[in-house]
């Protein structure tokens, strides 16, 4: 159940702070210039959650849950989808969702940078996250709060990624029921689409395309594609499976170290040298380690 408690009078509904918008802030997380792919998924997002680009509110609230194991793209296509997406909305919000502590933690420095709330007020979890999502449940631009402001024109349109959510049940107590707004959840659980209190469309995200994989090796490494060179790295794109984590990491290296495609993928096809190269890129405990 969600706790009304501790809200400060001066902040009843009637009385909210005006808003400081636009705002655009997905936690640490800035745009990744290497994005390459997704076009489905994209697609898929996009359909779930429009119509953002009619720049028209959906009538009620929007979400979706994106799923896949660690390290397989999820946050990257949360981001980028949000800032594909950024001209058509207000507000985009990225919020740890690991536990109820930290979207607590989350929500209050929300409302603070907002402007929803003063930094003592920011102090007070309970106060933090009872002021977002009231916003967040009708999230007005203007400064005062009535019945005219469920127009359109003074509504703010708000896109919130709530990041890591692998016990959706957490976070029940920060779900803006009421919102007229877009929703991602991203999760490891496979389940994800379904909590205790929500039933919502889930993606789950595969590895990445082997044709994209190939190009995402030449934007990072930014070798010249030549016949030959683009056989390599299609090759060593299919040896890395299409993982990003592998392949992003196995393109800075062969950058930094100036070898060639060919001779990556040889150092992958040996298993002791895989196994030394693979774990001091950090790559150990993924399912790389098994390619
Ligand atoms: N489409 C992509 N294009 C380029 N790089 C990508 C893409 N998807 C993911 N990456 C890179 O792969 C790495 C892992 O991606 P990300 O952090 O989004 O995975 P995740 O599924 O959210 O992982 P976790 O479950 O650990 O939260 C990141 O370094 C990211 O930059
Ligand atoms: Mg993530």
């Amino acid at each position: 159940m969600q706790d009304t408690e501790g809200l400060p009078p001066t902040h009843g509904p009637s009385e909210r702070r005006q808003p400081k918008l636009p705002y655009f802030v997905l936690g640490n997380h800035v745009r990744n210039l290497d994005f390459i792919g997704r076009k489905e998924a994209i697609q898929t997002l996009t359909e779930v959650l429009v119509p953002l680009e009619d720049k028209k509110l959906p009538e009620k609230l929007r979400a979706i849950a994106v799923t896949g194991i660690g390290s397989m793209g999820k946050t990257s296509l949360g981001v980028e989808f949000a800032l594909r997406f950024q001209d058509s909305l207000d507000a985009i919000f990225l919020v740890q969702a690991t536990s109820e502590d930290y979207l607590a933690q989350g929500y209050a420095g929300i409302a603070f940078k907002l402007g929803l709330i003063g930094q003592v007020d920011a102090a007070n979890k309970v106060v933090g996250r009872n002021v977002l999502l009231q916003w967040l449940n009708n999230a007005t631009k203007a400064d005062k709060f009535n019945n005219e402001a469920r127009a359109d024109a003074s509504r703010a349109k708000w896109l919130l990624i709530f990041d890591n959510a692998d016990k959706p049940d957490v976070l029940e107590d920060f779900w803006p029921t009421e919102g007229i707004g877009y929703v991602i959840v991203t999760s490891r659980n496979p389940n994800a689409g379904r909590a205790r209190f929500y039933s919502i469309q889930s993606l789950k995200l595969d590895p990445i395309a082997t044709e994209d994989a190939t190009k995402m090796l030449f934007r990072i490494t930014d070798f010249t594609e030549t016949n030959q060179s683009y056989g390599e790295a299609h090759k060593l794109a299919s040896r890395l499976d299409g993982f990003p984590l592998a392949l992003q990491q196995i393109s800075c290296y062969v950058r930094r170290t100036e070898m060639g495609f060919a001779e990556a993928l040889s150092l992958l096809n040996d298993d002791a040298t895989a196994r030394r190269l693979l774990s001091s890129l950090e790559l150990l405990g993924h399912t790389l380690a098994t390619v």
